[in-house]
Order: C-alpha cells, then sequence, then structure tokens
C-alpha cells in the first residue's frame, strides 16, 4: 500500500495531481509534437504519414473530421484552420451521430479521426463505416498502437507521452498542434497562405512553447484567486468567437468534467439567443477576449453582460486596457496570431477549472462517472 502510495507520487513528480502535472507539461509536450516535423527557419512542415498521402488531401472534395469529447473540440478548431489556411470545406461531427445517420461519404472524402486513448468506440465504429464507403482515413492518435491508429489508413501521433489525469489537457494542445501543421502543410501545397504568411505562422508556431510556458508562469497565481471568488458558484457560461469559440466549448468542459458545476460554452453572439436570460448577478461568465481575433465584437458582448451584472472573468492580451475597465477580473496571456491562440487562451481556462475542483475538493484526475477512455458505447 505505502509502495503504491510512492510510486504515485513519483509519477505525479511533486503535482498534486497528474492534472496539474499534465498542464505543466504541455510546452514540453508541444516540442515533442512538433519535432523533427516542424523546421520553421527552412520552411519546412514534414509529416510521414502526411507526405505519404498528399495527393488524396489536395484531391479531397472535403475533409471530414470525426472524434468525441475534448478531441472533438480539437477538431472544431481544425475546421477553422483548415478552411482559412488551406480553403478546403471542413464538417465536424460528433463520431457517435456520424455513425449512426447514414452519412454521405464518398470516395473523394477525406476522414480524419481524433482520438487521445485511440480506442473510443464511437470513434473506431466511425472510422469502420468512412472505410466501408471508400473515404481515406488519417488518425490523429496519441496512444501508440492504439485500435484508432491502426485502423486508419494513415496517421500522425501526437506524441503528448501518456496522459492519465481523466480530464485532458496536453492532448488537447497537442491535437491542435498537428492539425495546424496538417493545415500549413496543406496550404504551402495549395498556395493558398501567402509565402510570407507561411514563414511567420511557422516561426510563430516554433515559439508556442515558450509562449505557454509564459502563459502558465503569469496565470496561474491569478485563476487560484478568481478560483477562490466562484467555487460556490452553480452555473457558469463561457464565451468565445471564431477560433476562441470552440476554447469555450472546452473550457466549460473541464468545469463541469471535474468540479461539477454546470458549464456551457457558447459562440459569444448566439448569447442573445438564450443564455443571456441566465445573466444576473450570480453568474460568472468567462470571456475569451484576446485582442486579435473580433475583439470589437466581443467587447460589445462583454457590455451586454455588464448591463445585466453578469461577473465578467475576460482572457485578454497582455497590456489591454479596454475589457480591464468592464470586467470583473482579467487574466493576461502573451499575444499571439488569431489562428493559434487557442493554445494559449485554453492554458488559463485549465487553471481555473483546476483550482475550483481542488478547493471544491473533488477527485481532480478520477471524476465521478467518468472514464478515460470510453470503450463501450
Ligand atoms: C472520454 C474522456 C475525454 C475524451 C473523450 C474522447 O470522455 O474522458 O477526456 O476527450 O473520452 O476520448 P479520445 O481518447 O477518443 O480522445
Amino acid at each position: 500500500q505505502e509502495l503504491q502510495m510512492n510510486l504515485e507520487q513519483i509519477e505525479k513528480g511533486g503535482y498534486d495531481h497528474f492534472m496539474l502535472k499534465e498542464i505543466y507539461e504541455q510546452p514540453n509536450a508541444i516540442k515533442d509534437t512538433y519535432r523533427g516535423r516542424l523546421l520553421a527557419n527552412q520552411g519546412i512542415i514534414q509529416m510521414a504519414g502526411l507526405e505519404d498521402n498528399i495527393e488524396k488531401f489536395l484531391h479531397a472534395d472535403r475533409i471530414m473530421i470525426v472524434a468525441c469529447g475534448t478531441s472533438w473540440h480539437a477538431g472544431l478548431v481544425a475546421e477553422y484552420v483548415i478552411e482559412e489556411f488551406a480553403r478546403i470545406p471542413v464538417e465536424v461531427e460528433y463520431a457517435s451521430e456520424f455513425r449512426y445517420r447514414n452519412p454521405i461519404i464518398n470516395k473523394n472524402d477525406v476522414v480524419i479521426a481524433i482520438s487521445q486513448s485511440g480506442e473510443t468506440a464511437d470513434t473506431l465504429a466511425a472510422i469502420k463505416l468512412a472505410k466501408e464507403k471508400g473515404a481515406f482515413v488519417f488518425g490523429v492518435c496519441n496512444v501508440v498502437g492504439s485500435s484508432i491508429s491502426r485502423e486508419t489508413n494513415a496517421g500522425a501521433y501526437t506524441h503528448a507521452g501518456p496522459e492519465i489525469g481523466v480530464a485532458s489537457t496536453k492532448a488537447f494542445t497537442t491535437q491542435i498542434t498537428v492539425l495546424t501543421m496538417i493545415a500549413l502543410r496543406l496550404a504551402k501545397a495549395k498556395g493558398t497562405l501567402s509565402n510570407s504568411d507561411f514563414h511567420r505562422y511557422l516561426q510563430e508556431l516554433e515559439v508556442i512553447p515558450e509562449k505557454v510556458a509564459e502563459a502558465l508562469a503569469s496565470t496561474n497565481e491569478k485563476a487560484k484567486e478568481i478560483a477562490t471568488k466562484f467555487k460556490n458558484a452553480t452555473n457558469c457560461l463561457y464565451l468565445g468567437r471564431g477560433y476562441n469559440f470552440p476554447v469555450a466549448l472546452e473550457g466549460a468542459l473541464k468545469l463541469k468534467e471535474i468540479s461539477y458545476i454546470h458549464a456551457e460554452g457558447y459562440p459569444a453572439a448566439e448569447m442573445k439567443h438564450g443564455p443571456i436570460a441566465l445573466i444576473d448577478e450570480q453568474m460568472p461568465v468567462i470571456v475569451i477576449a484576446p485582442k486579435q481575433g473580433h475583439y470589437d465584437k466581443v467587447v460589445s458582448n462583454i457590455q451586454e453582460i455588464k448591463s445585466r451584472s453578469g461577473k465578467i472573468i475576460a482572457v485578454v492580451t497582455k497590456g489591454d486596457t479596454q475589457v480591464k475597465g468592464l470586467a470583473d477580473h482579467v487574466i493576461e496571456i502573451p499575444e499571439t496570431s488569431d489562428a493559434l491562440s487557442p493554445l494559449i487562451t485554453t492554458i488559463p481556462l485549465q487553471l481555473l477549472s483546476y483550482h475550483i475542483a481542488v478547493l471544491r475538493g473533488c477527485n481532480v484526475d478520477q471524476p465521478r462517472n467518468l472514464a478515460k477512455s470510453v470503450t463501450v458505447e
């Protein structure tokens, strides 16, 4: 028993929980993801599984992404980034819906299946269905040799290392890293990004691990402080636009998974079609409002929340003054371009959920009723 406990302590590497350890591993995990694949100075992105099959992607009528849970959120980010960079139509679907709705799949479709564990039953079934209909299926998995990595026609591993905490953290950011590299590689082949933009994104992706490290160092205390104020909340709303809409969904998922607080993510503009009715002085609203990316629109959403006395927690770019004047709490993050911002904006939301769950005495690494990999439907 004692030996078991000590072993676990060692595995946690000095952190109180695996989740916190994995949150802090993200700078290195992202580096491991792009190592040997992203050669920013040479203007090269190369992933064997993609290079061998690049024609399939370039001739695809569309890309369909299937996944579950957090991986599905990474898929939504990929939709924005692949469409913007490579101009290929993308659809993202829950694997569980895809597999049962008689979807139209053609030989010229490329299906990307995203899965940390590589064992999720619904995702596996969706892959089998897509293959039966003749689509080319590309996997983005973390676990090497997993069922999904074997069932797909080709793929790219995330190389995030083992993720033990049930709530996914480093798997999410490394999935986004792989999917962004795919988008950039396709953009280069198609000529849909200017040379200078392509090189700028490569350089920027290369320094993302440093920015993630900076975000970890600069937002943790603030997240802890905010957590003490909102630990007894019963509901929470997360809002974001564009690239940060999926981040809002993921932020809400993290909170509900580990703290059992009801949380919902919404595209900020959809607030007025429902959630705004919930806003009063009891309602914490977390708004993702980086300087790049629909900033003015998000600021007006913040004003709408404020005029209804909602409690505003805003994630802003370092040095922001406008939102600071409106929000109850601000969390500052390093600046990065809109398309890469999910890799940074996600960090304080992970930390906020973590600290709230710890303060509520929840079992952070193994929340009730949840499993790390869902191998039954
Ligand atoms: C479970 C896990 C989530 C994960 C989802 C999909 O619900 O608790 O963290 O996002 O499954 O898992 P996958 O391994 O396919 O990414």
